[in-house]
């Protein structure tokens, strides 16, 4: 082995192997070879060392062999009561003292003893059940059905959490979505960051009123989003993409979204143009107010 490591020089390159097996080197490879046909030979020698004891043995010693045979029978006896008595059979020898003293157009009835498989299944099926009913039932140590599914409940909503935190985090102008349940901590975002110039609740100061219906960059949650993430700097609105993280400026943009004509108190002026909420994904009050519309219209 030594010798065949030897001939490795340590600045060889690794040669692949075309071996496929094992590891990529072609040397390894080799020697497990090497070895497996060294062990596999040691094994042959041994059997047949073995074999040559044993006629020696045969032709010295016969009185041994004997012995060994005769202990090898008592053996397969046992092995065979044994099992005649796992299974509950009774020898042929023994039927006449199990038949039963009854008697039917000359059929008899054996009374064999119920086979012990059968009584271990049978009690031990009744050891579960007892086992089963403590664990779950009576000791609380094992969830049972109810248990595992609000245990199963809480790990999923805890995935999703994290799906969603991760989703959310990639979130861009391009894939940003409106969702209500956003708009509380929107409200907290824009509350922090944003009353200064737009007003306690969006009416507008220094910055555009954010709840009307004319704004300078679009008014649909894209627009928003794009408006908060790179500011109009030379207008004064501030980029917060280095301040606010993706899901927070969504989170505000929804928020913004929200305000949609509430009508707040002393409201700036409109700014910019009309915008009518097209495709908006929020716009259910002003949906239902088209629908009302239509219909006094016709
Ligand atoms: C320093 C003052 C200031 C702060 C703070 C500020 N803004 Fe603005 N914001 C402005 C100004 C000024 C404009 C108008 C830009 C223009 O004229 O193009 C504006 C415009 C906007 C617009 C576009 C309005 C439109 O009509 O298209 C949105 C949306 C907006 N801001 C959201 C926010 C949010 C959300 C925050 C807080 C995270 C915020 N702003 C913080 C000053 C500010």
């Amino acid at each position: 082995m030594s010798l065949l490591l030897d001939t490795v020089p340590a600045s060889v390159e690794v040669v692949e192997s075309t071996l496929g097996f094992g590891s990529n080197n072609l040397y390894t490879d080799i020697l497990i070879v090497v070895l497996i046909i060294v062990m596999l030979a040691l094994l042959a020698s041994a059997l047949m060392v073995n074999r040559a004891m044993k006629s020696i043995i045969r032709i010295t010693m016969p009185e041994l062999v004997n012995e060994e045979a005769a202990r090898r029978l008592a053996n397969k006896g046992w092995l065979k009561r044994s099992w005649n008595k796992m299974m509950g059979i009774r020898p042929i020898s023994e039927e006449k003292d199990i038949v039963i003293d009854h008697e039917y157009d000359g059929i008899r009835e054996l009374d064999n003893p119920i086979p012990i498989w059968f009584n271990f299944l049978f009690y031990g099926t009744i050891f579960f059940g007892l086992v089963y009913l403590f664990i779950y039932q009576v000791s609380g140590l094992g969830m049972n059905q109810d248990q595992e599914y609000a245990h199963e409940m809480v790990v999923a909503e805890k995935e999703r959490q994290a799906y969603l935190a991760a989703s959310a985090s990639n979130v861009d102008e391009s894939t940003v979505e409106f969702q209500p349940e956003m708009a509380a901590e929107g409200k907290a975002i824009f509350a922090a960051n944003c009353v200064a110039c737009h007003g306690g609740n969006g009416e507008g100061g220094i910055g555009p009123n954010l709840t009307d219906k004319f704004w300078l960059h679009g008014g649909e949650i894209k627009d928003v989003f794009k408006t908060i993430k790179y500011g109009v700097p030379d207008k004064g609105m501030v980029p917060w993409e280095q301040t606010l993280s993706p899901a927070q400026i969504a989170q505000v943009a929804s928020y913004i979204v929200t305000l949609r004509d509430t009508k707040p108190a002393n409201p700036k002026e409109p700014q910019g143009e009309e915008v009518s909420y097209g495709s908006t994904e929020a716009a259910e009050t002003t949906a239902v107010d088209n629908a009302v519309d239509k219909k006094t219209e016709q």
